[in-house]
This record gives C-alpha cells, structure tokens and sequence, in this order.
C-alpha cells in the first residue's frame, strides 16, 4: 500500500516534534514547509538521518514550495508566532490570521482534498478562517486543543490522586483560551469519579472542591505557564503529541473519541461556530460531534466559552478577515 503523505505547514518547534512523532510512528511520507529557507530542509535532514537507528522507513523531506504538499492525505498547521509571556492566545489574532489566509489559499490549491488540522493560535478565530478561506466542508477543517487540555487536566489530576495518568479520563470542552471548560462531573479514574477520590483522601467536601477547581484553574492556565518558564515561546512536545494522536485516529481509521475543534450545527445549542467538543475523528476527518448532557453550571460555563470564540471571531472580522 503507498504511504499516507501529511504536510507540516509551519517547521518551527511544534512542527519539528510533529514531523518526528509522525515518522517514528510511521504514519506516513512527511513533507515539513516552512517559509524560512533552509529550515524545513534541515530539520527533516537531521530527523531522516535517524531513520536507521529508529527503525522508519517513511520519507521525510523539508521545502519552501507549497507545490511540494500535492497529494497530501492531511495537513497540519502551526504557521505563525508563538506567545511570548505575559500575552494571551488572543494577542497573536492580527499577525496569525494573515498568515493563515495565505497558508489556506495554498494548501485549497495544492492539496484540495486534504483533511486539515489547525495548531495555530488563537485556535479558534484560526480555524473558522481556514475553513472560510479554503472552502472545505466542515468535516475536512478541525482544530488541535482540547486533546492537550484535556491531557494537561489528566496529568495534575493523576499527580494529586496519585495514579497513573493512563488510567485518568478527562475531557476540556469549549474555546482554547482562558474560558475552557473542563469538565470536572466527568472526569473519572478507570470509572470512578474524580471527585468521590478526592471527597475520600480528604474525608471533606469542601476541601475535594478546593482541591478540583485548583486544578481546573491550573489547567485553564497551563499554555500560560509553560510560555512563563520557556520565555521564548510556547509549549512545543504536548501539542506535538496531541496532533499525532488526532492523526493517528484520522489516518488510520481508528474512529477515537477525542474532544476535537469542530464547527458546531446545532450541537449543544450552537451553530456556525468552531469550539472544543467530544467527536469521532476517522477517515472522513470529523465523522460526527458527539452530544453529552451538561448540566446548569456546565452549560453556562459553556456558552460564556462560545461568547469569547463569537468576541474573537468578530474581532478578527473587524480586522478584515
Ligand atoms: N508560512 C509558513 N510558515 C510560517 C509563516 C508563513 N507565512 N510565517 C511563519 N511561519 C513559520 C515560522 O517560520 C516558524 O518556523 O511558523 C513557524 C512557527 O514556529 P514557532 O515560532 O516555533 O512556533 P510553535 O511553537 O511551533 O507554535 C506554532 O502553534 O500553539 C500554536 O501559539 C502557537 O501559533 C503558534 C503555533
């Protein structure tokens, strides 16, 4: 059988770690475009010279040239400016939404048929833009956040119970800024709730609650706290790993449930709008939104997530996208 191709638009830190995760997991030929010469050809040079001492033999090359992304099965954006501390997701809006205009004129020319999974930030405004820009039906244009939120909550959840992480289910809904909602009535570990562990460690109700929305806090916050350590830019392995796995579901049909960017058709009382929410991701990319009920203070803290993606997408309409 050929191999799957994924083109890499944007060959800076997350793009890196992608292009190696997807090799090493052999999910296909990686094409890495950058704008900066010699970027791409370098670091895919380095990550193929590897290939003998991991064991793939997928193809690995870097280019300047969007006509080098033809045939792709799948592209993954992280074109544009990480933040710098002290800047929210919503500050790069300007800089990255002129970027991802012309990242989605090419890649609806050279790759018209390609399922497409934005990274760049603000997630939201940037993936409503290359579905605008692109024309791609809905199924084809989804985001990468909720998958890393929610892996962001599993890990502080596993650290407090003291489990192992791969037994923590937790998902993060909503928009990928400081309104995200995780959701804490859900979580469990291997099937028993998170907050009936708690409630038992520390033999108080007040104290569990304490203890959650602590946790709920810090990963709202987590984005912002890795930027505040690196200085330089923003979290670079984690979103990485996330958008393997979303790939992993997408190339090779495995039809997970992960909670995915998608533009909402009236699911949970939203239309026309992109925001973080239980989907299957199979071969057709975003196979279908899965509802799930919430209750008072969940759906609020929901709507209040989608008025911030409306602010933003608005915003960025100002600017004349
Ligand atoms: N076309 C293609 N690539 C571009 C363009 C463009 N017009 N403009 C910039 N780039 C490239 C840069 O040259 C750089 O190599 O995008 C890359 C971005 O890489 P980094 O600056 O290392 O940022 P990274 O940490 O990978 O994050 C990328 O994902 O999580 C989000 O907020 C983050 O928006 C940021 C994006």
């Amino acid at each position: 059988m050929a191999h799957k191709k994924i083109a890499l638009i944007g060959g800076g830190q997350i793009g890196g770690v992608l292009a190696q995760l997807i090799a090493m997991k052999q999910l296909g030929d990686v094409v890495l475009y950058d704008i900066v010469e010699d970027l791409p050809q370098g670091k895919t040079l380095d990550i193929a010279e590897a290939a003998r001492v991991d064991g793939f033999d997928v193809k690995v090359t870097g280019t300047n040239n969007y006509k080098d992304i033809a045939g792709s099965d799948l592209v993954i954006v992280t074109a544009g400016l990480p933040r710098k501390p002290g800047m929210s997701r919503d500050d790069l809006l300007s800089t990255n939404a002129k970027i991802m205009k012309v990242v989605a004129e090419n890649v609806r020319e050279y790759a018209p048929n390609s399922i497409v999974m934005i990274i760049s930030n603000p997630l939201d405004a940037m993936v409503t833009l290359f579905k605008k820009v692109s024309g791609f039906p809905a199924n084809r244009v989804l985001g990468q956040a909720g998958v890393l939120d929610s892996s962001r909550f599993s890990t502080f959840i596993a650290w407090e119970l003291g489990v192992s992480v791969k037994d923590v289910n937790a998902m993060v809904l909503g928009g990928h800024g400081d309104t995200m909602v995780p959701l804490i009535r859900y979580a469990n570990v291997n099937g028993i709730p998170v907050m009936e562990m708690l409630e038992r460690k520390y033999k108080d109700k007040a104290k569990a609650k304490e203890v959650i929305m602590a946790m709920v806090e810090r990963t709202k916050m987590a984005g912002g706290e890795v930027v505040k350590l690196l200085k330089t830019g923003s979290a670079f392995y984690s979103p990485a790993s996330s958008a393997t796995a979303m790939a992993e579901s997408i190339l090779l049909d495995e039809k997970r449930l992960l909670p995915a960017c998608a533009l909402l058709n009236g699911e949970f009382g939203v239309t026309g709008y992109y925001a973080g929410v239980p989907a299957v991701l199979g071969a057709n990319g975003i196979e279908r939104v899965v509802e799930l009920s919430l209750d008072a203070d969940e759906q609020a803290a929901f709507d209040n997530s989608i008025n911030a993606v409306k602010k933003l997408v608005e915003d960025m309409e100002r600017l004349g996208f």
